[in-house]
């Protein structure tokens, strides 16, 4: 309440420089469903809880005396230079945080030198995206539709705006149940909305093929723009690791798959062409009762072993879990809801704040534990501890 307005005033920002008060402030400012639809996640959101959890049983070794250079927190990824190894990722409907939605996330990106990874789910088209960040670098996030036709043309836009890497949605060929969405009454036939608005829609996109035979659609023609939305967000659920070839035949740009936590799957994903993988699982979104994604990224690392870059998401909320994550073998990372809450706080300047925020942390914690880049960063830099 009033101790923490005066306490941001006093301090000279409009935001809160803490990730768990910054969620709160989103909380207070936005709508309940946009907030739920934001923070929510699969299940008793057990998945979710266990990514932030996960970090909690590293520690991070402090050293000393051997600090007579800057440190410089820059990466380059697959071509793509990077103020700060952590990227902004894909999240769909970014205009239920703000009416700036991806445009305003793709500026406050490029303001600190890092890139948006846009969602297939945009709610701006990519090409005014990449007009709105002139001076940054984007990435695309494909879901590839059932329809070839159509994915092969999203990639080319893509491409020709000038995107500078595709990321494959391999995690979201099928909805997650996700009871704040339901609670909230995310059901498209409950809510009667018209072919042209679907796309900017979670009402539509996350839950409308949720049940094809099931929760029932009123008529042909919602169930058409059912399956039109199951077409355009989600990835074709046959789509098989010998399908990279293709999606490769079609641009020059670098390709990653996301949603990766099995080892095995990442060799097989590298082995079919993968020019990078990302370990996530959705922010605990899609499946509860799952495995916190941070315990997967050693073995993926290990059965990646450097062949291509490696990402990681799902739970980083701080410049520590940053270091913790390319001390466990990631490249870079992502951010999920930390940047839709900067993004509805302040729209490009919140976002900004938000990956400002994560550089001075994460700066601070490579320069206190011996390093100058992130080059160095290994396993040797952390120690098991007991969660709290
Ligand atoms: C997502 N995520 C996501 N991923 C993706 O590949 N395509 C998408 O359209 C979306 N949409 C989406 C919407 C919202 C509101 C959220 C919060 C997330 C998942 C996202 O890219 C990322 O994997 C997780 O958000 C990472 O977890 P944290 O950082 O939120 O814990």
């Amino acid at each position: 309440g009033s101790y923490q307005s005066h306490t941001f005033r006093a301090g000279g920002s409009a935001y809160p420089f803490g990730a768990d008060a910054l969620e709160e402030a989103a909380r207070l400012k936005l709508p309940a469903e946009s907030f739920d639809y934001i923070a929510g996640a699969a299940g008793r959101e057990l998945t979710a809880r266990a990514n932030i959890a996960a970090f909690t049983r590293y520690g991070l070794i402090y050293r000393v005396l051997r600090h007579n250079s800057p440190t410089d927190p820059a990466v380059t990824l697959l071509g793509t230079p990077l103020a700060l190894p952590v990227l902004l990722a894909p999240a769909g409907a970014a205009d239920l945080a703000h009416p700036g939605a991806e445009a305003e996330a793709a500026r406050g990106a490029a303001d600190v030198g890092t890139s948006l990874v846009l969602s297939a789910v945009t709610s701006t088209p990519l090409e005014d995206v990449a007009a709105a960040a002139p001076h940054g670098h984007l990435w695309f996030q494909l879901a590839w539709p059932g329809d070839e036709q159509l994915a092969r043309s999203l990639v080319h836009r893509a491409e020709k705006a000038g995107y500078a890497a595709v990321v494959l949605m391999g995690d979201c060929y099928a909805a997650g149940w996700r009871p704040r969405e339901l609670d909230h009454g995310f059901f498209p036939y409950r809510h009667g909305h018209g072919l042209g608005n679907y796309s900017s829609d979670p009402r539509f996109w996350e839950l409308a093929d949720h049940s094809p035979s099931g929760p029932g659609l009123p008529d042909d023609a919602t169930r058409a723009v059912a399956a039109a939305t199951w077409n355009r967000v989600f990835t074709r659920p046959s789509l098989a690791p010998e399908d990279l070839a293709t999606l490769k035949s079609w641009t020059h740009l670098p390709v990653l798959v996301k949603g990766v936590c099995d080892p095995g799957e990442a060799r097989c994903l590298v082995d079919a062409g993968a020019d990078g993988i990302a370990v996530s699982n959705h922010g605990g979104r899609q499946l509860d009762s799952g495995v916190a994604a941070l315990d997967c990224l050693p073995a993926v690392a290990a059965a990646v072993s450097g062949r291509v870059p490696l990402l990681f998401d799902s739970g980083i909320r701080t410049g520590t879990d940053v270091l913790i994550a390319l001390a466990l073998g990631a490249d870079a990372v992502m951010i999920g809801r930390p940047w839709l809450y900067g993004l509805a706080l302040g729209g490009a300047d919140g976002v900004a704040h938000v990956l400002r925020c994560l550089k001075d942390e994460f700066t601070s914690a490579l320069t206190l534990t011996g390093h100058h880049t992130c080059a160095t960063l290994s396993p040797s830099d952390l120690t098991p501890v007991r969660a709290p």
